[in-house]
């Protein structure tokens, strides 16, 4: 492999990064992953670690020299940084491939909530940057469930909107899709959905755990009131938590979609929930 097609990832340490590492290693390609704290990043000898930091423009533009492409997310960071993070990488890649939301809506300037509205905002700098870019526009992750891990242990997960569906994606798809993207001129200008295999209620999503980790675990439903007490002391404002409930109320009458695009694009189709479970089951002991 020549040298000018090193892949720089970014939130490698993270659960999709990790495996955009792992799967660009396996076929062969070279990585450098830009991480905040190489002694404890845990990559194989092949992997090229590059301290930086994405709120440290100059050292995103030092990780991004000379590489043919880039993994961009962006873990809920001021956006005042994402500027100059876009430029930085535009100088030094000609494609980028940003980690984006399925909750993204289309041309509209105010976004329903915190997270869409800096995705939209990163999803505009990029596009305006002058490079190739695709956007992977994701669902829920079902390595979000992974802070169910303590519950699952005690046998009570502890949660509101027990009906709420979500099509959880498993982090090796949405990094399989990454892959192609990053190799390869396909989707270039492409803005892709990205969902798991089907929508599964939150109380079945406990069920499937207890089941397949082989664990009595039971749903316990959470009062509103309760919920928004404890999401008050852990910083939440009001307007927040409501936007949240909203959404899980509709997720509870409505299923959310279910695209194909892991299959139209990787050739397999997505993984389940129960495979997701299966990979993590040690998480969950
Ligand atoms: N969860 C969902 O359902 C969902 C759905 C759609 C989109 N997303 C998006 O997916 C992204 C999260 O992906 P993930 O779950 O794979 O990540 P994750 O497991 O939460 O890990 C976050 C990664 O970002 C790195 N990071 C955090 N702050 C950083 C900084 N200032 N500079 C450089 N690196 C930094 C972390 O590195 P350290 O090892 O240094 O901490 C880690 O590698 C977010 O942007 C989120 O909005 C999530």
């Amino acid at each position: 492999m020549a040298q000018q097609d090193v892949i720089l990832v970014t939130g490698a340490t993270g659960n999709v990064g990790r495996q955009v590492v792992r799967q660009l290693l396996a076929e062969g390609r070279a990585v450098r992953a830009l991480v905040r704290t190489p002694e404890t990043a845990g990559f194989p000898d092949e992997v090229e670690v590059v301290q930086g930091d994405l709120t440290s423009p100059g050292t995103v533009g030092i990780a991004a020299e000379g590489v043919s492409a880039a993994f961009l997310l962006w873990p809920s960071l001021p956006l005042a940084d994402a500027p100059a993070v876009v430029e930085a990488l535009a100088k030094g890649t000609e494609r980028i491939v940003y980690l984006s939301s399925a909750g993204v809506e289309e041309d509209k300037e105010e976004q329903g909530d915190p997270i869409n509205q800096f995705h939209a905002g990163l999803e505009r700098l990029i596009e305006k940057s002058g490079v190739r870019w695709t956007f992977l526009r994701s669902t829920s992750f079902a390595s979000s469930l992974l802070e169910w891990r303590d519950q699952v242990r005690e046998g009570v997960v502890r949660e509101a909107f027990g009906e709420a569906t979500r099509t959880l994606v498993h982090e090796a798809d949405i990094a399989a899709v990454a892959v192609r993207a990053l190799t390869g001129d396909a989707y270039s200008g492409q803005k892709l959905m990205l969902s798991g295999a089907a929508p599964i209620s939150q109380i079945e999503q406990v069920r499937i755990i207890g089941e397949i980790v082989g664990k009595e675990v039971r749903f316990e439903e959470v009062p509103l009131d309760t919920l928004r007490e404890q999401m008050r002391s852990e910083g939440w404002e009001d307007p927040d938590i409501d936007g949240m409930f909203a959404a899980y109320a509709t997720m509870a009458t409505m299923d959310q979609p279910v695209w194909n695009t892991v299959e139209e694009v990787t050739g397999r189709p997505a993984r389940t929930f129960p495979e997701w479970v299966a990979d993590h089951v040690q998480d969950f002991r």
